[in-house]
């Protein structure tokens, strides 16, 4: 029980925002769900006419009996607050009327957004909710039995043996990953190893003035840079990628970020001319290109492209995590080094649990991460594939860009229209972004509008209702 009332917690809470701290909070489960969803209508926080996950699919998020909740909205219908019509779903009633009644917006720019969102589409994390929970237990359990002592101990900064013998095997099948486990470092997380990169890349050449990064991209990785002093000037973007034959204009630059098989968060896949040019860059200069594969398993339309570090094992530092694939809560990720960046690990430098990595090594040896990521790529290209048709059905003016690939999509739109839609779709209780939030402030050419739909993020409950609204966004 404890356990699913976590989850009840994690996923109602975020998604169907109904606060379920609420008094009452020390009664059974069905009351409690019935409290909060009839405070969330009698508040308006669920709109009338906001259809609510099947009683099926909510019990399954939540891990309890699909009666519970079908006894929840039965006595919501029974008061009034909740309709149920075969092939309509469960609803909020169109009489459910906020009791302070909220200003109907003149318009979606001057409309005030919710305080919190309904629907999360926030790039970022997976569906967390499908986190394989039994398999991971029984991957730590074995993990753990098998550990010898010394896993206890400090160990060596790049991380436990195991697990980069098992990710090097792996990345070399699934991403043509050039992989030597010497060569291979665990981290805690993306920022963690562009922490140590940068400070790495001032002292392996005093040349080094700046890392070149991509127009569009997460400001904090471009953080990681300037707090050591580097510059991060920005490349250009076209519909083949980053504009990589830029790098030779660029002085003192010693790497190169890139976002190379499915750049984020505009979605394009680096055209081979530009890949080529980037490696060109890097030999001709010495400089290092460092390759984010943020999401490069997942590719709907064809066999993943291979990770650029195949072509120059050398001069390509590989970045990965578990992040997009398992969790971000996991913190683990991994650096395929150039051999000359390696003396710079410190030897205190281990930053994440051996045992979580022993974890993740069994995970992988067992063919659990496999038979997980094959899940996934077919239930997120199956969320994507309902994307395009319900807007091509209910928003045919609106252009789904980029490559049929990762976990969000780009929806394009007008010039100088973006904040009007993002003020719009917060009033539909959406949690979304737009690409400006990840426009490198320096970048060349003209800011493109467009909204990120991080369609991998919500649980199935909250999927069918983050459509409506999105789409009613859109109208
Ligand atoms: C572009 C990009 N790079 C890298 C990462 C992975 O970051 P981390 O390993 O710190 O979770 C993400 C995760 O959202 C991402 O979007």
């Amino acid at each position: 029980m404890a356990d699913s009332w976590a989850t009840y917690r994690a996923e109602l809470g975020k998604d169907l925002h109904l606060d379920l701290s609420a008094p009452g909070a020390g009664s059974g489960l069905r009351t409690r769900l019935r409290d909060a969803l009839r405070e969330a209508a009698r508040t308006g926080r669920l709109a009338p006419g906001t259809r609510l996950p099947s009683s099926r699919s909510l019990a399954a998020d939540l891990g309890i009996a699909r009666n519970t909740v079908a006894d929840a909205y039965a006595e919501l219908v029974a008061e009034g607050w909740l309709t149920a019509r075969q092939g309509s779903g469960t609803r909020i009633a169109g009489r459910a009327r906020p009791a302070v009644p909220r200003k109907q917006p003149l318009s979606a720019r001057s409309a005030p957004a919710r305080t919190t969102p309904a629907f999360n589409l926030m790039p970022g994390a997976p569906d967390v909710s499908t986190f394989p929970r039994a398999d991971w237990l029984k991957a730590s359990r074995k993990a753990l039995t098998a550990a010898p002592n010394e896993a206890f101990g400090y160990g060596d900064p790049r991380g436990r043996i195991e697990l980069r013998t098992v990710l090097a095997d792996y990345l070399a099948r699934a991403r043509g990953v050039h992989a030597d486990p010497e060569r291979l470092v665990i981290r805690s997380g993306y920022v963690n190893a562009l922490t140590f990169l940068a400070a790495a890349l001032r002292h392996r050449s005093p040349t080094t003035k700046a890392v070149a990064t991509e127009s569009y991209g997460l400001p904090f990785h471009r953080d990681c840079f300037t707090a050591a002093g580097l510059r991060t000037p920005a490349l250009g973007l076209d519909e083949l990628g980053s504009r990589t034959d830029e790098l030779t204009g660029l002085s003192g630059v010693g790497a190169a970020l890139l976002t190379a098989a499915h750049q984020f968060p505009t979605g394009v896949a680096l055209h081979p001319d530009r890949r080529a040019a980037a490696v060109d860059w890097a030999r001709g200069t010495g400089g290092l290109i460092l390759e984010d594969d943020y999401d490069g398993e997942f590719r709907y339309d064809r066999q993943p492209v291979g990770a650029l570090q195949g072509l120059d094992p050398d001069r390509v530092v590989y970045l990965g995590t578990t992040s997009k694939a398992l969790a971000p809560g996991l913190r683990l990720s991994w650096a395929v080094l150039t051999p000359d960046l390696l003396p710079h690990l410190s030897p205190y430098d281990n930053t994440s649990s051996a045992l979580e990595q022993l974890t993740l090594a069994e995970f992988l040896s067992s063919g659990a991460y496999d038979r997980h990521v094959r899940a996934k790529r077919l239930r997120y290209r199956r969320r994507r594939d309902d994307l395009v048709a319900a807007l091509a059905a209910h928003a045919p003016h609106v252009r789904v860009s980029g490559i049929a690939a990762g976990l969000h999509a780009i929806l394009e739109l007008p010039e100088g229209t973006e904040r009007a839609v993002l003020r719009a779709a917060h009033w539909q209780g959406l949690a979304l972004e737009g690409l400006s939030t990840y426009r490198h402030p320096r970048a060349p050419g003209t800011p493109r509008d467009g909204l990120i739909v991080a369609y991998a993020t919500p649980p199935d409950s909250a999927w069918p209702g983050a459509l409506e609204a999105l789409v009613r966004a859109l109208g």
